[in-house]
């Protein structure tokens, strides 16, 4: 949201929702018929909220290097905007809301949106997709806010490998976060990570241990050619099936059923890699949704 559409755009969005259906708690809304349905005549319960643009590393398949032009402050909806829009598509049946970016930790008053979504009736699950930079300083006060589960973007558990994707000498703080997260409880924590030929293609099954030994769920997002994703070209990046052959070769993996009806997982844009409790044993979802954890 906060790179497409104007403020006043969402906001008059959410204003007409309201005037059409009574707003949140106010009628049949998300009760009834009065769902959200897309255009293949799915429910929808998933709601993203992009809280800024803005993010301290450049990750080379997601943002240019240098300077960037962020958008002005006025472009981002305000906190009240934002949690009067959430109601409505909660009132509308959105069940799941989860905070991006941009970095969404590099919204001041991050912690004071968690709270305040999390005091909507009905409360939607909340989750957030970070870099995992700020995790350390604010992992506790989103839990406590009513923050429940995280993604945290980590390519490789390789320091010159990390750097060299994401422009910045920052594993260690990224690890930090996610000792931070887990002692917060939240849960579960997940990984996510894209891989380039090239840079960090064989570092999957590094990070599968890496995940396996601290309980995190690890999945692998197939590279998409974003406008400012540099080098990327069909023939060269890293596929699903380059993954799982590679992870094939060490660990046995199952085909995940049962999740869900999204395109985008019928294509088999990417692949998932859940630890098995109590073994390094993992399972593969060919079919996972890469474009869930996208702005
Ligand atoms: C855009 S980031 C925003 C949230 C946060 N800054 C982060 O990195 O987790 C959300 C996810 O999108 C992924 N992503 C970004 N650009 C991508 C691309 N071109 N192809 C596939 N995934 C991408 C990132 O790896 C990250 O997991
Ligand atoms: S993927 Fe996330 S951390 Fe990397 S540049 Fe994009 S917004 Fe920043």
């Amino acid at each position: 949201m906060g790179g497409n559409g104007s403020r006043a755009e969402a906001v008059a969005a959410a204003d007409g929702l309201l005037d059409d259906w009574g707003g949140p708690g106010g009628g049949a809304a998300g009760l009834g018929g009065d769902v959200l349905v897309d255009g293949f005549g799915r429910r929808q319960r998933d709601l993203r909220l992009s809280l800024t643009d803005r993010c301290s590393l450049r990750c080379s398949y997601c943002l240019p290097q240098g300077r960037v032009a962020w958008l002005v402050a006025d472009r981002l909806l305000r906190r009240e905007e934002l949690v009067r829009l959430t109601a409505v598509a909660v009132s509308l049946g959105i069940e799941r809301v989860r905070l991006t970016g941009g970095e969404p930790l590099a919204r001041p008053d991050v912690v004071e949106i968690v709270a305040a979504l999390a005091g909507l009736k009905p409360r939607p699950e909340l989750a957030l997709t970070t870099n995992g930079l700020a995790l350390e300083r604010l992992a506790g006060r989103l839990a406590a806010a009513g923050l429940g589960r995280v993604n945290v973007s980590l390519d490789s558990t390789d320091p010159e490998h990390y750097r060299a994707i994401t422009g910045r000498d920052r594993l260690d703080r990224v690890l930090a976060g996610l000792d931070a997260a887990l002692a917060a409880g939240l849960s579960p924590v997940k990984l996510n990570a894209v891989l380039l030929r090239g840079v960090n293609e064989a570092d999957a099954p590094e990070l599968l241990d890496f995940a396996v030994a601290r309980g995190l769920e690890l999945r692998f997002i197939e590279q998409m050619p974003f406008a400012a994703a540099r080098d990327w070209s069909r023939a060269t990046m890293v596929t699903a099936s380059d993954i799982l052959a590679r992870l094939g070769r060490d660990h046995r993996l199952t085909p995940l059923v049962g999740r869900g009806p999204a395109p985008a997982a019928r294509a088999g844009r990417s692949t998932a890699a859940r630890p098995w409790s109590g073994s390094s044993r993992p399972s593969a979802n060919p079919s996972a949704n890469a474009v869930n954890d996208c702005a």
